[in-house]
């Protein structure tokens, strides 16, 4: 006899796990890079936009579609649409989850080693910062070790299950990174000059906007809610069929928006008071915040709870990646969740180890990129934006969007979805993505 399928024990664990899935790498190392290279200000309003506009219609969708199944990402569609391919949407959102977790879990190996790195001193005043970042990612052993300690921790949980693995964990993990991000935002704020990093991030100037950094905005916002790969499905599925879907997708919306704007106001004075630069890409986390951290008074420590929250941060959202694949394989095909959180667990490290090593340990290309490279551009470019436009386009014209909204609103919800969802869901929404994917790659190829 096969155990029947857990359900989340309240509302509240619902909404830690969501927004535990959503706040991630993305909210902090991605979202303060990205708004660091455009320009600030304007980009959070554009970004803001698209969150309402593209990112909540989705959020809805996915958790709605995983409410009325009960299934994982693979056999929702199945269950919604028998006998045809739209099974397959589920297939690029399971591939995804595989793809994102094996880079994904690499990054988040950094952020746990630079924990170790901050306290044993190899971060002091007058460190090479560029020099240890570079020396430890392109470096053979470190990382891969600390990302198999990472996805080591990532699939304990996922083995013991959804209300014992990843409920309890979200119940402690989500609370100490909210204590965690207030003590760094304090922190930051109160560094004298840290005013110039405020304006950075309120006094918007349109004039740094470039029609790249719109499509950009578009990305970041799938990236940081989780969407477009059915973990808001696989996560929804777990829910009660009494739960509401508006109210609660945001909650999961406001959470994750929340963090993200108070990492920049946890980032962004320390940057401008310290008097380093926002716009320094991809290593803004490592190499020009530990830089920060040393040039500040009781940096190590507040250098400890960054990479502590950081790395809390990656985890909540490494168990959704890896349940997505688990919930399939648990679903479709019987398996036990602690043979599949094993198997594939161990199967998404070993993928994970050439992309850490294509960071400069080895040479080894795909598509004339270094493999870690590729696994991101074959997310951020491919499966998810892909995944996205099929999912609304399912919901809104194969499920329907009046059927998809109608079964989302239960009376206990304050917000409703309307005629406006229908329009979003079945236009505004796959449009957008649509152009932004075809653009995307038409700038990645010239
Ligand atoms: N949202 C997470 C972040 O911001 C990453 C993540 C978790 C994710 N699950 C996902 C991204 C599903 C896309 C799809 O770091």
């Amino acid at each position: 006899m096969k155990a029947p399928r857990e359900l989340w024990t309240s509302r509240v664990a619902f909404i830690l796990a969501a927004a535990g899935s959503a706040v991630g790498l993305g909210n902090i190392w991605r979202f303060s890079y990205v708004v660091g290279t455009n320009g600030g200000a304007a980009f959070i309003i554009v970004y803001l936009i698209i969150i309402a506009v593209i990112g909540y219609p989705m959020m809805v969708t996915e958790i709605a579609l995983g409410r009325k199944t009960h299934k994982n990402a693979i056999g929702a569609f199945k269950a919604l649409a028998p006998n045809t391919p739209w099974w397959l949407v589920g297939a690029l959102g399971v591939l995804a989850g595989f793809v994102i977790l094996s880079f994904y879990s690499v990054v988040a190996g950094w952020s746990v080693s630079y924990i170790f790195k901050t306290i044993g001193g190899s971060l002091g005043a007058d460190a090479d910062f560029a020099g240890v970042f570079v020396g430890h990612i392109t470096s053979a052993w470190a990382p891969v070790i600390w990302h198999a300690v990472f996805m080591a921790i990532t699939l304990g949980i996922i083995a013991a299950g959804v209300v014992g693995g990843i409920g309890r964990a979200v119940r402690i993990l989500m609370p100490a990174l909210f204590v965690l991000l207030i003590i760094l935002v304090l922190r930051s704020l109160t560094l004298p000059g840290a005013g110039a990093g405020v304006a950075f991030i309120l006094q918007p100037d349109f004039s740094e906007l470039t029609a790249q950094s719109i499509l950009g905005a578009v990305g970041q916002a799938f990236f940081t809610l989780s969407l477009g790969m059915g973990c808001m499905i696989t996560y929804g599925s777990y829910l009660n069929d009494k739960d509401d879907v508006p109210d609660n997708g945001a909650w999961v919306v406001a959470l994750d928006t929340g963090v993200a704007l108070l990492a920049g106001f946890a980032i962004f004075p320390a940057v401008f008071a310290l008097g380093f630069d926002p716009a320094a890409g991809a290593g803004l986390a490592f190499i020009t915040l530990p830089a920060v951290f040393a040039s500040m008074p009781g940096g190590v420590l507040f250098g400890v709870l960054f990479f502590v929250l950081l790395s809390i941060a990656a985890l909540t959202s490494a168990i959704s990646l890896l349940e997505v694949v688990v919930a399939w394989l648990v679903d479709e095909y019987d398996w036990s969740r602690k043979k599949a959180s094993l198997i594939i667990g161990v199967l998404i490290f070993l993928v994970g180890v050439p992309a850490s090593l294509s960071n400069g340990a080895i040479s080894f290309n795909i598509a004339g990129m270094p493999f870690f490279d590729f696994l991101d551009f074959l997310q951020e470019s491919i499966l998810l934006p892909l995944g996205g436009l099929l999912t609304a386009v399912f919901a809104g014209h194969v499920w329907t969007a009046k059927k998809t909204r109608e079964y989302a609103n239960t009376e206990r919800g304050k917000i409703v979805l309307g005629g406006w969802y229908d329009v979003l869901i079945k236009y505004i929404v796959p449009i957008a993505i649509a152009v932004v994917m075809i653009f995307g790659l038409i700038d990645k190829f010239s």
